[in-house]
């Protein structure tokens, strides 16, 4: 039997997955899952257990194994896709962390992103590393762990602490803590790495107080990153790949040409436009972040991250109780009275690109007696379209080359129909929607199965995208620009700074 099953472990913010694809093809023969839990042990905080996404992503790996019929030795490689910027530091000889791990959309660091931009500190930052002083990257979650655990910073010092985003702490852990390594995508993510040069930048790394002998080695994204420690699968399995969940999606959906776009929608949005080789400094608040390393090559991309898109949704149905389910949303909101135009500003947990605006919080606007769940649903799926067109305009003004006037899309939130209409509506432009919904996970298959010389070159692998449903603009441009210039002025309304 050839072995040409890779396992691709997608270690999201609400669950952890691992899909079974067959190479080359990539057809997904096996899924597990397991629902992550939240910590918020205070407002605007937002933590997550280590030992539960370790055992999770053993549990999901047994489990995909297991349907797929599978034994170690029909595994070629195994890839991880993970959550980004979500910060762990553990103790190197025990194994064991030092404290909940940090999630990405935790602020309590906000008065520290606040105090370094005040110092004048951006502008060095944001050269260096393509990003902003926002408590959403790492580095400052770092630096809270280091000042905030008793004994850390002497201990981090003297190099008894490793610290890891998602991808490196589970691969600590599966290779039996013999490889602290993450990739080239996870580290742009950081605050921490000097993109353009693909390494750990010293100066940040004095403006943080982060010592460097706790920091993984940077590798690329594609490539032996070590083997999993025998007794967790019945065999040593190689890892293979890792990227960022958002360019494993970018890979996925094989946005592999400049001006290419992909946009994911699960708890929040990402969107991605890939540049090219050389990174392109943003004039409106967009992030310049690392597309893709292979052999030592880095491609980037503009990045556009919003904070809650289905989250939205799921407020709707959690914290109000006014949907069944997520999946409910889309008829709700078709049947909305068309005469109320409600929005709903989700911003739950500040406002990310390209606002960044962390003291901002929600607001609904437009409420009648009449407003019931459906035009609650509207409003909350209609605040993703709106907010993606808040990117695609702001990257209008950065990127000067071609862009495809498509936007490819993915996520659990592209399976409504109704939101990928309005979305089409709103920017004016087609929607791509693919067969294989699962461009993440796929995305990490493809980087872990190139590897291991079981999937194709990449412009082959581009070739076998293919198109589901594609959705055309189908709303005046009038009507459009009025309903658009009704969320500026809501989003205006919303800000914490006028
Ligand atoms: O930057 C955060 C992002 O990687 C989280 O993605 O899909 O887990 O919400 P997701």
């Amino acid at each position: 039997m050839p072995r040409d099953l890779i396992l691709a472990l997608d270690q999201g913010t609400t669950s952890t997955r691992t899909i079974a694809f067959r190479a080359p093809q990539l057809a997904p023969v096996a899924t597990a899952r397991r629902d992550l839990p939240q910590h918020f042990p205070a407002s605007g905080w937002v933590e997550h257990d280590p030992e539960e996404l370790f055992t999770h992503s053993v549990e999901t790996l047994r489990e995909a194994m297991a349907q797929a019929g599978a034994t170690t030795g029909d595994i070629a490689a195994i890839g991880i896709t993970n959550q980004r910027e979500t910060t762990l530091v553990w103790d190197r000889a025990t194994g064991r962390p030092i404290h909940k791990a940090i999630v990405w959309q935790d602020r309590r660091t906000a008065p520290l992103c606040a105090a370094l931009r005040e110092a004048g500190h951006e502008s060095l930052v944001t050269r260096r590393s393509g990003l902003l002083l926002d408590p959403y990257f790492s580095a400052t979650k770092l630096s809270w762990l280091l000042d905030n655990v008793a004994g850390a910073r002497e201990a981090a010092a003297a190099g008894r602490l490793a610290f890891g985003t998602v991808d490196t702490w589970l691969l600590w852990r599966l290779t039996g803590g013999r490889v602290h390594a993450t990739d080239a995508t996870n580290a742009s993510r950081t605050l921490l790495m000097d993109i353009t040069r693909g390494c750990w930048d010293p100066e940040l790394l004095d403006l943080f107080r982060i010592p460097a002998a706790m920091l993984p080695e940077i590798r690329d994204s594609a490539g032996l990153f070590g083997v999993t420690e025998a007794g967790l699968l019945g065999g040593e399995v190689p890892v293979m790949g890792i990227a960022g969940d958002q360019q494993a999606a970018t890979v996925g959906q094989a946005c592999f040409r400049p001006g290419m776009v992909k946009s994911t929608y699960g708890t929040g949005c990402f969107l991605l436009l890939h540049t090219g080789d050389a990174p392109v400094a943003s004039r409106a608040r967009m992030l310049t972040t690392i597309a893709l390393q292979m052999d030592g090559k880095r491609s980037y991309a503009l990045e556009g991250a919003i904070f809650v898109a289905g989250a939205a949704v799921q407020w709707l149905r959690d914290g109000l109780g006014v949907l069944r389910d997520a999946a409910e949303s889309g008829s709700l909101a078709a049947n909305a009275d068309p005469q109320q135009q409600v929005y709903m500003v989700p911003a739950f947990t500040g406002l990310g690109a390209p606002h960044w605006d962390s003291e901002a919080r929600g607001a609904l606007f437009g409420l009648t007696r009449a407003t019931g769940p459906a035009e609650l649903a509207r409003a909350a799926l209609e605040s993703v379209a709106f907010q993606t067109r808040d990117l695609i305009e702001a990257m209008r003004a950065d990127w000067t080359g071609d862009a495809e006037t498509v936007l490819r899309v993915d996520g659990g939130m592209v399976a409504s129909d109704w939101t990928m209409q309005f979305l089409a509506n709103m920017l004016g432009a087609p929607v791509d929607r693919p067969v294989v919904a699962e461009t993440t996970a796929l995305g990490a298959a493809y980087l872990a199965g190139f590897a291991a010389g079981v999937c194709p070159e990449p412009e082959e692998f581009a070739r076998s995208w293919a198109l589901q449903r594609r959705f055309v603009p189908r709303m005046d441009a009038a009507e459009r620009d009025r309903r658009y210039d009704g969320w500026r002025d809501a989003v205006r309304r919303t800000l914490s700074r006028a």
